[in-house]
């Protein structure tokens, strides 16, 4: 199933239960929460504490995005907070299978990070174990940043393979994303849209969400 997944970066922190609400009532079954720690990208934002917070005024899925040097160290404390999901990104891991089995063993959904210059064909030997694979599409670190558009044709290469290999990994995408690409990255293969700044930042973030949600589904039916 398509799901548009707002990012909660672009979210007013003072009120952030007042907007997962607006995300919940909108239909989104999954928030994005993005950790930066101001090495591995030029931001910092949050850590487990706000998970935890967060665990508590919601049901909807937690996907953790770690853009941090060290995730084998924090990835089992924001599983511990209450994230259902965690992704690691390629550059940052130094045993990635390591890391993505230390994420499924907690209980979490694992998946892997590429960052717009790393190339699809890295994770030949990790495709069978990770659950998902997020493809940047813009360099990790801010809101309302352009979308770089050969991440389509990394999605649509990572789709091919899902095919040709039978594997049923999830394909996100981050970065740039709103209502005017959103047919065009569902029909390259894309199940998971994440979005902040097209979502927190229009007049009305919970219209903007459904919306998007049925550009998506309108593409899914052409494709088919
Ligand atoms: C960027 C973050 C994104 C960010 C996307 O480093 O990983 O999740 O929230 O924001 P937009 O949708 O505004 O590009
Ligand atoms: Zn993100």
């Amino acid at each position: 199933m398509i799901q548009i997944v707002p990012s909660i970066l672009s979210a007013d922190f003072a009120r952030l239960a007042e907007d997962v609400a607006r995300m919940e009532q909108a239909g989104a079954t999954m928030l994005h929460v993005d950790v930066m720690d101001g090495h591995f990208v030029p931001n910092l934002t949050l850590g487990p504490p706000v998970v935890k917070s967060l665990r508590k005024v919601t049901d909807l899925a937690l996907d953790v995005h770690l853009m941090i040097t060290d995730p084998d160290k924090f990835a089992p404390l924001f599983i511990e907070a209450g994230a259902n999901q965690v992704a690691v990104h390629y550059e940052a891991a130094t045993h990635l299978d390591r890391t993505l089995r230390l994420i499924q063993s907690l209980g979490a959904l694992a998946g892997v990070v590429l960052n717009p210059a790393t190339p699809v064909t890295v994770l030949e030997d990790v495709l069978y174990l990770a659950d998902y694979v997020l493809i940047m599409s813009v360099n990790p670190g801010f809101e309302g940043q352009k979308f770089i558009p050969n991440a389509l044709n990394k999605i649509r290469r990572l789709d091919q393979i899902r095919r040709e290999q039978h594997l049923n990994f999830a394909i996100e995408i981050d970065g740039g994303v709103s209502a005017s690409n959103t047919a065009e990255i569902v029909r390259a293969g894309c199940d998971w849209l994440v979005a902040g700044s097209a979502v927190f930042h229009s007049a009305d973030p919970g219209a903007t969400v459904k919306h998007m949600q049925h550009l998506a589904e309108l593409a899914t039916a052409v494709s088919v």
